[in-house]
């Protein structure tokens, strides 16, 4: 989706809600328009804004600094896969080269439908769970690569 093709009318409707001091609500702002668009396109940043007073650049310093905001379309969902010592020793390369087959992306891109964004994390700290990833919220562990065909299926659908 081009930048210029953006609805801005969800921004128009998130902002006044923050009224009382946008500086200091300016990560809320952000996190409900990310929630709204999958990610902070530029043109949303500049509606912001203008709308805010706040200055571009400051809207853009706050995007890069937290890694909860992202400035590329995502998929719906987020695969995390862990690279941990003790997912590595317990096998993680298979089930990562699984993932990457059944998806046909590479650690960091999104599928083409836009379903999935493949990641690669450090120790998620369940290591008894080795080897391990999440998706979204839900931790699955123990993988093998049958099982984790069984989870991206779930989810494909
Ligand atoms: S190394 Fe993977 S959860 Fe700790």
């Amino acid at each position: 989706m081009k930048d210029k093709t953006i609805d801005l009318k969800p921004v128009a409707k998130i902002v006044p809600k923050y009224s009382r001091d946008y500086e200091s609500n300016l990560i809320a702002i952000l996190q409900e328009t990310q929630d709204v668009y999958g990610y902070l396109p530029k043109s949303v940043m500049k509606e912001i804004s203008k709308l805010t007073d706040v200055p571009l650049t400051r809207i853009f310093g706050v995007v890069t600094f937290y890694s909860q905001f992202t400035l590329t379309p995502r998929g719906k969902h987020a695969i995390k896969i862990c690279n941990g010592t003790a997912c590595h020793v317990r096998g993680v390369d298979e089930v990562k080269e699984k993932v990457k087959e059944h998806l046909n992306v590479s650690e960091g891109e999104t599928t083409a439908d836009f379903k999935f964004t493949l990641e690669t994390v450090a120790c998620i700290g369940t290591c008894f769970l080795a080897p391990v990833m999440m998706v979204d919220d839900r931790y699955f562990g123990k993988l093998t690569t049958e099982s984790v065909t069984d989870v991206v299926k779930e989810y494909s659908n």
